[in-house]
């Protein structure tokens, strides 16, 4: 079976889904965009797409911020992507991007006036980051991008230009990821993951207002945090100091999970070991996001029905 893309309306072989060069999109940056996990469930033989409803009205937010308009409800949308795996016949972890974009073939910097179009596609994604052995992060030299200048909280391609700038930035200096501050100097997030400190035993996150993307995996561990070990999240600006003061770091995000930070600028945060709260974060994590927490199923949309079609690689 080979892979599909959902693309101008229709379902149609990935290969053949092709935008033309002049797409206003490719040239100025004008799309918004998801990352949606399909996590794959050995025992029970089960895809599960993972708040792929949230994702969605993520999407329509960042829509509105490029002034776009796309001919589908979210409902529409969510069957649209439930069809697209199932099709593709995938029984491993999955990586859905949806995309909202401006489509006109025509030069020229604007919002308004041009057409816009949706596509998704589908496809495998290798470890992210290393949620297993944890990861040696820098501070960017690289500011997070101003609600002024391009509004952070929209998933908007564009954006990516900033976290690709500190991304390399941070693998060239032989680390593996970056974390950026905003305009101001307080943390903000990573360069595709939101951040989260344990700060004198209480669970610490930036708000959106210091510049960040408002994530799905953000808000997941905010509520297991919550409801599973009984603390809450303070949703407060994070000094640079704190990066070193700080007894535990980690990262979340579809991509990377919730990933341990065990360095910072070359200092061992906390004692360099996974620390005690973002260990049963992540195993919570783990658990819910695969179907193996019936008090969180809701979140689950399973793709296949009954016999599962295998997908050869
Ligand atoms: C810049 C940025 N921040 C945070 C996140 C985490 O968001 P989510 O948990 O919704 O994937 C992402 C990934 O989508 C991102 O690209």
């Amino acid at each position: 079976m080979p892979p599909y893309a959902f693309f101008r309306k229709q379902f149609m072989p990935l290969g053949e889904a092709k935008i033309g060069v002049l797409t206003h999109a490719l040239h100025y940056g004008t799309a918004c965009f998801e990352g949606i996990r399909g996590n794959w469930n050995d025992e029970q033989q089960q895809l599960f797409l993972f708040r792929v409803r949230e994702h969605y009205e993520r999407l329509l937010k960042s829509c509105r911020i490029l002034k776009m308009s796309l001919p589908y409800s979210i409902d529409e949308m969510c069957k649209f992507t439930n069809e697209l795996v199932g099709k593709s016949g995938y029984r491993e972890d999955v990586y859905i991007r949806p995309l909202a974009y401006k489509s006109s073939e025509v030069v020229g910097v604007r919002l308004h006036d041009l057409e816009d179009d949706f596509l998704i596609i589908v496809v495998t994604l290798a470890a992210y980051l290393n949620t297993d052995a944890g990861v040696r992060c820098c501070t960017s030299s690289w500011r997070r991008v101003d609600d002024t200048m391009i509004p952070a909280r929209g998933k908007i391609t564009g954006i990516y230009v900033n976290s690709a700038l500190a991304k390399t930035e941070a693998n060239e200096r032989g680390f593996d990821e970056a974390i950026l501050l905003n305009h101001d100097g307080h943390v903000s997030e990573g360069s595709g993951e939101n951040i989260f400190f344990v700060l004198d035993d209480k669970l610490v996150t930036p708000p959106s207002s210091d510049n960040i993307l408002l994530g799905v995996t953000r808000d997941t561990v905010i509520q297991l945090a919550r409801n599973e070990l009984g603390m809450e999240t303070l949703e407060e600006s994070v000094d640079r100091t704190e990066l070193y003061l700080a007894d535990e770091v980690f990262f979340t995000g579809t991509a990377a999970h919730v990933s341990p930070v065990l360095e910072i600028d070359h200092r061992p945060v906390g004692n360099g070991k996974i620390g005690k709260v973002t260990k049963e974060l992540q195993r919570l994590y783990f658990d819910v996001i695969k179907g193996k927490n019936p008090k969180y199923l809701h979140w689950c949309t399973p793709v296949y029905s009954k016999v599962v079609q295998t997908r050869r690689s």
